[in-house]
């Protein structure tokens, strides 16, 4: 797909999901210059460095950043990164406290230089910093949202695709929720084709079951700690995740993804910010879906949104 002429992506924290973000884009030609930006200067450096020695085997977009805010200078698209991670066994909500400074101080001055822009945030716990960057910079929410469940929903269709034998392109399913220990998926929608994932037939394989589906809902929810506790970061993945929503706000896709926004009377729940399947495209968030949910998902979805309410009042918002 063709790189759109001068669109500039701002990543900001250049740790291994930023990095990583970062590289995806330049691979898959997200947008025409990518800015990687951190306050540790020789990280940032040394990583804008490393990423630009690739570029000779990628398409036309280039790298640059370090530091200097200035770098940041008439983004279209600013993804957040930066802060804290978890640690092996530690909670996205544990991370609250200390990314919400992180995320405070920074806003303003990426705002200077970015005023324009539509501002993604992948620190976690995302859908709560969500809320408190959308009040206290007052964007609509429409541009300012989360990455929430897209990668979720990722490593659901990968597991669905492995399972059943087909592309994952093929698997319309999505994990909707908190981006953390709350999130479920929508099964009574989820189809393989145009079939419902329970009447899917694989070849010398029984058909699902409702009992192994929710085993898969557990895998996928509890991914992230078995990756951290490997590795200690999830970056590949998220940093795909990262680049596909930038590709569908730069290229006005009009692409459903599943998204984080706050809130404002869907589902009879308002100033939380949780994921449902969006309409991403030029400007931003441009419509949060009316996705027909059974009564248990419902259920689900304001237990959700509960959760995440203690967490905001935790943190005093
Ligand atoms: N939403 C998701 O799906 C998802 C997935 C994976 C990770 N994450 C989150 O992404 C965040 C980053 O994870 P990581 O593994 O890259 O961590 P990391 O420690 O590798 O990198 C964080 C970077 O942020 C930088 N930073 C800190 N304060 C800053 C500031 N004020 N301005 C600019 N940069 C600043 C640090 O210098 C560091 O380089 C974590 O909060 C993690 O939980 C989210």
């Amino acid at each position: 797909m063709a790189v759109i002429e001068n669109s500039k992506l701002t990543v900001v924290g250049a740790g291994a999901v930023g990095s990583s973000t970062a590289y995806a884009a330049l691979i898959r030609g997200s947008a025409r210059h990518v800015v990687l930006y951190d306050i540790a200067t020789e990280k940032a450096e040394a990583e804008v460095l490393d990423l630009a020695h690739g570029t000779p085997f990628t398409g036309s977009s280039d790298i640059s950043g370090g530091s200097d805010i200035s770098a940041v200078e008439g983004s279209h698209v600013v993804v957040i990164t930066a802060g804290a991670k978890q640690n092996p066994g530690q909670t996205r909500i544990e991370l609250a406290g200390v990314n919400a400074r992180i995320l405070k101080s920074m806003l303003p001055k990426l705002l200077e230089v970015a005023p324009n822009a539509v501002y993604v945030i992948v620190t976690n716990p995302c859908d709560v910093l969500t809320v408190l960057a959308q009040e206290d910079t007052g964007l609509p929410p429409e541009r300012l949202f989360a990455s929430g469940t897209l990668l979720d929903t990722s490593r659901l269709r990968w597991k669905l695709a492995e399972r059943a034998g087909v592309s994952s392109s093929s698997v319309h399913a999505y994990i909707v929720g908190e981006h953390g220990d709350t999130e479920f998926p929508l099964w009574s929608a989820a189809t393989i084709g145009t079939v419902p994932i329970l009447d899917w037939e694989t070849p010398g394989h029984p058909r699902m079951t409702q009992q192994e589906l929710d085993q898969i809902a557990i895998d996928v929810r509890d991914a992230a700690y078995k990756v951290i506790q490997g590795k200690g970061a999830t970056n590949y993945a998220i940093g795909l995740s990262g680049a596909r929503i930038v590709e569908a706000l730069l290229r006005a896709e009009n692409a459903v993804l599943p998204v984080s926004t706050v809130l404002d009377g869907q589902y009879g729940i308002s100033g939380v910010a949780l994921s449902l399947p969006s309409i991403v495209g030029n400007g931003g968030v441009r419509t949060v879906l009316d996705t027909p949910m059974d009564d248990g998902e419902l259920a689900s979805l304001h237990h959700s949104a509960e959760t995440l309410r203690q967490s905001l009042a935790t943190l005093g918002i």
